[in-house]
C-alpha cells in the first residue's frame, strides 16, 4: 500500500512546508499590540526593538498623495510569529519580512504583519512597508492636531504624542528610539527638510522632482521624527564651537524670524555651559506659517516653529534637544521631565540674562489662587491624556526643579543640570530614575528631597507653603 500513503504524506509536508507557524524548529507568539502606556496604553508594540528606519517618501502638494516605502531594522526580543506596526489611514500596498512576503492585516491603527518565517528571539530583520495615500490629520485628546498637516504651500509631519504613524509605520512609543534615514522626493518649486543632516539632494533626470536625503544618526524617538514640505529660505552656518546649523524659514516668515535666529548659536553655547555637551551632530530650525500648527514642537536636531518664534520659545524648544530628544520620557506619564525641564531654561535664561531670576518667577507662580490651572493635578500625574500638556506639567514640573534646587543648593543643581541628561544620554528615563538620581547625587538631602516628591511632584492641590 505504498500508493496511498504517499499520496496522503507528500501534501502534508507541502502543507507545513507553507506553514509559517513554526518553522526551524521556533514555536514563536505575536508580539503586544501596544506597550500600555498609562495615558496611551494602545501606542507602540511589544516583541520586537526597531534600531533604524530608512524612509524613502514622495509628496506631492498638488494630489496631496504621499508615497512611502519603510525599511525597518529591528531585533525580536522574543520569538515572534508576528508583530505589529502603528499606522493610522493611508493604504498598505506590500509587506515584506527579510524580502519574503508577510501577510499585512490592518484594524484601527494596529498593522499587523504575519512573516514567512517565525522570528527567533534575539534576531535582527528587516521589514519593508509599502504604503501610499493622503495622510491624515491626528486630533489629540486635548483636541490639538498633530499627525499631517497641510500647509499653505506644502504640508507638515508632526509627531507629539501620537501623530508619526500618520506617515510611516513603526513602533510608535518614546520608549523605543532608533537612528533613522528620511529621504523625501517632492516636485519642482518646492523643498523637503526633516531632522538630522542634508547628507544630499538630487534633482531628478528630467528636473522635475528633487529628492532629499536627510541622516538621524543619533537615536530619536518617533514622536521627534519631521518632515516639512514647502518652500524655504534656508541657511547654514555653525555654532561658536562648529556645529553644524541649518534654518529653513517660509518666505512669509522669513522677516520676523530674522534677528531671532540669529541668535540661535548664542542660545546653543548658553545651553551647553548650562546643560552640558550638545548631545547632537546638528541644530537649527524649520519656521513654517503662523497658524500651520498650533504650537512649537522640539523636534529632534530642528524645531518646528508655527510663525516666527519669540526669543524664549526657541531657548524652550532647543532646551528641548537635551531634555526630552536625548533623554527622552520612558512613557507619556513623564512629560513634566520634558516640559518642566524646558520651561526652567526659559526661567533661566531670564535670570542670566539681566531678568527676573528663577526665584522671582517661582514666586510669581505660586502667588496664583488655589483653585487656578497650575494646581489641577500634581506634575508628575497627570489627570488624563487630553492633560499631558497642560500648565502643571510645564510651569508647576519646573517648580519642582526650583524646589530642587533650593534644597540642594546651586552647585550641586547646576551640576545635576549637566550630569541627568550626560546618565542617560540617547536612553529613556522615568520619574523614579530621576527622583533616584538626585537622591544619590545629594545624599545627605534623603529627607529634605522626600518631602519635595511628596508635595511638589506628587501632591494634589496648591502646596501649602512656597
Ligand atoms: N512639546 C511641545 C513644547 O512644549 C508642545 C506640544 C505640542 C505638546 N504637542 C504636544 C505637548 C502634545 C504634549 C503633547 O515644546
Ligand atoms: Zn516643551
Amino acid at each position: 500500500m505504498r500508493t496511498p500513503h504517499r499520496l496522503v504524506v507528500l501534501p502534508l509536508l507541502l502543507a507545513l512546508a507553507a506553514l509559517p507557524a513554526c518553522s526551524g524548529g521556533v514555536h514563536g507568539t505575536p508580539g503586544a499590540a501596544g506597550l500600555r502606556d498609562p495615558y496611551f496604553p494602545k501606542l507602540g508594540n511589544g516583541g520586537y526593538d526597531v534600531t533604524h528606519y530608512a524612509l524613502a517618501l514622495a509628496y506631492d502638494p498638488d494630489t496631496r498623495r504621499l508615497t512611502g516605502r519603510a525599511d525597518i531594522t529591528a531585533k525580536a526580543l522574543q520569538d515572534l510569529s508576528a508583530f505589529n506596526l502603528d499606522l493610522k489611514g493611508l493604504t498598505v500596498d506590500r509587506v515584506t519580512v527579510d524580502g519574503k512576503r508577510a501577510v499585512g492585516s490592518r484594524a484601527g491603527h494596529e498593522l499587523t504583519v504575519r512573516p514567512h518565517d517565525e522570528l527567533p528571539k534575539g534576531g535582527t530583520f528587516r521589514t519593508t512597508v509599502r504604503y501610499s495615500g493622503e495622510p491624515v490629520t491626528i486630533t489629540d485628546p486635548d483636541g490639538s492636531e498633530e499627525g499631517w498637516l497641510r500647509t499653505a504651500d506644502g504640508a507638515l509631519g508632526l509627531g507629539e504624542p501620537t501623530g508619526s504613524m500618520a506617515w510611516f509605520p513603526g513602533n510608535n512609543h518614546p520608549s523605543d528610539k532608533a537612528t533613522y534615514d528620511i529621504t523625501v522626493t517632492v516636485p519642482k518649486g518646492v523643498q523637503a527638510v526633516s531632522n538630522g543632516e542634508l547628507k544630499s539632494e538630487r534633482k531628478s533626470a528630467d528636473g522635475r522632482r528633487t529628492t532629499y536625503a536627510w541622516h538621524v544618526p543619533q537615536p530619536m524617538a518617533s514622536y521627534l521624527a519631521t518632515v516639512a514640505v514647502g518652500r524655504f529660505e534656508t541657511h547654514r552656518s555653525t555654532t561658536g564651537s562648529g556645529l553644524p546649523v541649518y534654518t529653513a524659514v517660509d518666505p512669509y516668515e522669513a522677516e520676523a524670524s530674522e534677528k531671532v535666529l540669529a541668535r540661535l548659536p548664542e542660545v546653543i553655547t548658553w545651553e551647553t555651559k548650562r546643560f552640558g555637551t550638545y548631545p547632537f551632530s546638528s541644530t537649527g530650525a524649520i519656521v513654517d506659517r503662523d497658524g500651520d500648527a498650533g504650537y512649537a514642537l522640539e523636534t529632534q536636531n530642528r524645531p518646528v516653529f508655527p510663525g516666527a518664534p519669540d526669543l524664549g520659545t526657541l531657548v524652550h524648544e532647543l532646551a528641548h534637544q537635551w531634555y526630552g530628544d536625548s533623554v527622552t520620557p520612558k512613557s507619556w506619564r513623564d512629560m513634566w521631565l520634558n516640559e518642566g525641564f524646558a520651561t526652567y531654561a526659559e526661567w533661566l535664561w531670564d535670570e542670566d540674562h539681566d531678568g527676573d531670576t528663577a526665584q522671582q518667577t517661582f514666586d510669581a507662580l505660586y502667588e496664583r489662587p488655589a483653585g487656578a490651572d497650575i494646581w489641577s493635578f500634581p506634575p508628575a500625574k497627570p489627570s488624563s491624556a487630553a492633560h499631558v500638556s497642560d500648565t502643571p506639567v510645564y510651569q508647576r514640573g519646573a517648580m519642582v526643579l526650583h524646589k530642587i534646587r533650593e534644597t540642594v543648593g546651586d552647585t550641586a543643581f547646576f551640576a545635576l543640570l549637566k550630569s541627568w541628561p550626560a546618565a542617560h544620554k540617547y536612553g529613556n528615563a522615568d520619574t523614579d530614575d530621576f527622583t533616584a538620581y538626585v537622591e544619590k547625587k545629594n545624599p545627605g538631602k534623603a529627607e529634605a528631597l522626600a518631602d519635595v516628591w511628596d508635595v511638589w511632584l506628587y501632591g494634589d492641590g496648591k502646596p501649602d507653603h512656597a
